[in-house]
């Protein structure tokens, strides 16, 4: 399948970036096609709500930034995997950014499954970022391809890998 994984941690070598990059590794060692975005290290605006894209627009977003690389990768992507730190009981600003510049699509025309990764400090803090993942991936009616969470104590530890393996082969 054609793998898209948004990472949004703005740390290159922090703990997100690891559960993206295990995710990646272990999708292409079973054949799937994956394109690893860090989005926090790109320009991307926030929506800015103008409706250019559902009317003159026609589909195309009016802002000129680092999301118009990206919109052919969401046209294709058949698997959308969120990676992000929690941020203050959220997923991070820098992720939110490119979710919602996905208002143009609507949806992800070819999206079947999407999977959540998080890493934080503490236990017990993914609601918000749960109920967001869960409410898009409804919203678009698509299958939810699994959640992995990684606290301090969990960090780029053999069982987060584990996790993140058996993810990618429910696929
Ligand atoms: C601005 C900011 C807000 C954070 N908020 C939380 C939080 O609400 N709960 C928590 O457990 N950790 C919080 N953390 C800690 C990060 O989620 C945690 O260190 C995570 O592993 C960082 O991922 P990274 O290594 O990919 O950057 C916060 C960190 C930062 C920088």
């Amino acid at each position: 399948m054609n793998i898209l994984i948004l990472q949004g941690s703005p740390r290159k070598s922090g703990n997100t970036a690891w559960m993206a990059e295990e995710f990646r590794k272990a999708a292409e060692a079973a054949g799937h096609r994956v394109t690893l975005v860090d989005v926090a290290h790109k320009k991307i605006a926030g929506c800015l709500a103008c409706n250019y894209c559902h009317g003159k627009g026609n589909g195309a977003c009016v802002q000129q930034d680092d999301m118009q690389a990206i919109y052919p990768l969401l046209q294709e992507a058949e698997v959308l995997v969120l990676a992000s730190p929690i941020y203050y009981f959220t997923m991070s600003a820098q992720i939110q950014a490119p979710i919602q510049r996905v208002y143009n699509m609507n949806k992800p025309p070819k999206v079947k499954k999407m999977a959540l990764l998080l890493s934080s400090y503490s236990p017990g803090v993914y609601d918000g970022a749960i109920g967001e993942y869960q409410g898009i991936r409804r919203y678009w009616s698509v299958e939810d391809g699994g959640i992995v969470t990684a606290r301090a104590d969990e960090q780029q530890t053999e069982a987060t890998r584990t996790k993140i393996v058996a993810l990618v082969k429910k696929l």
